[in-house]
């Protein structure tokens, strides 16, 4: 993995929002958080509470509005190669072979060709891909798919991961596999994550914490953050065990307690 290796940034927000033109109110408001390098922070929350709006801004699609943003201790002013997103709906280029989407990001970035070659054999090998390596995307099942997507951000040897829903699309069987093969390569890497998903299980699998959100412009709430759960399980998690059925239970509380501003959730929820 040596190849794809880069310093993993911190992610630090300063009561960041977003007010979006013409809105009546701010779609996010008031998010301070310091993800530390090397960290999985997993982002839950009801539909339209603003998870994807809190990653497009720490890619640089879009613009905070309020506070501060910075990756690595530099403003966030645009999308950059050390930040890699992946979405839900792969985002593959259907005409270029696995190697080739690949090597996209490389090639883009003008670097040697031996040093792209080195890039897409290392990140194809890292997702297990090799067999499939000149195949095209609509040969490959959706979790293959959702590997070269992986494997094409890792390829660019981002500091951070940014991804929203990425396994939202697969069957439950081909999810805990990805689920397991993303802490395998986050490990490996060392890389910094922030993962916004729906299934609270996912996200007390794989995050050191998760960042609860709640409200949304629907319900006429700034999208906010709720709690930060620490997910204190060391060692190798089991979702079928009693502590980590706990912290899901309090996550699921917090996430449907409704939609006002402040709300408390006991502990033994
Ligand atoms: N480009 C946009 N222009 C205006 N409003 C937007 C835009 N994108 C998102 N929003 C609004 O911001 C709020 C949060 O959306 P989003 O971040 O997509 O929520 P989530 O990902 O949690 O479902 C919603 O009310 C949504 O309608
Ligand atoms: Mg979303």
């Amino acid at each position: 993995m040596s190849t794809l290796t880069q310093n993993a940034a911190d992610i630090v927000m300063n009561d960041v929002g977003k007010s979006y033109p013409g809105a009546p109110i701010s779609a996010v408001e008031g998010v301070d958080i310091s993800v530390h390098a090397g960290e999985v922070v997993c982002i839950v929350g009801a539909s339209g509470c603003g998870k994807s709006t809190l990653l497009r801004m720490v890619a640089g699609f879009e613009a905070i509005t309020h506070g501060s943003l910075t990756v690595a201790g530099t403003a966030v002013t645009g999308p950059g190669p050390d930040r890699g997103v992946v979405f839900q709906d792969y985002g593959l280029f259907p005409w270029l072979s696995v190697r080739e989407n690949i090597e996209y990001g490389p090639r883009q970035a003008h670097l040697p060709r031996t040093v792209v070659k080195e890039r897409a054999t290392a990140a194809v090998e890292a997702v297990g891909l090799s067999r499939v390596a000149e195949s095209f995307p609509h040969q490959l099942s959706g979790g293959m798919q959702q590997r070269v997507a992986i494997a094409r951000l890792l390829a660019n040897t981002p500091s951070v991961m940014l991804m929203d829903e990425p396994f939202g699309a697969l069957d439950a069987l081909t999810r805990t596999e990805m689920q397991h093969e993303l802490q395998r390569i986050q490990r490996d890497a060392g890389i910094t994550v922030l993962f916004v998903t729906h299934s609270i299980e996912e996200a007390v699998y794989l995050g050191d914490r998760v960042l609860v959100m709640a409200g949304g412009t629907a319900h006429g709430i700034p999208g906010h953050v709720r709690e930060i759960v620490t997910v204190d399980l060391p060692g190798e998690r089991d979702v079928n065990s009693p502590e980590f059925n706990a912290i899901e239970r309090r996550i699921d509380a917090l996430v449907h307690a409704g939609n006002t501003h402040r709300v408390e959730v006991p502990v033994t929820a």
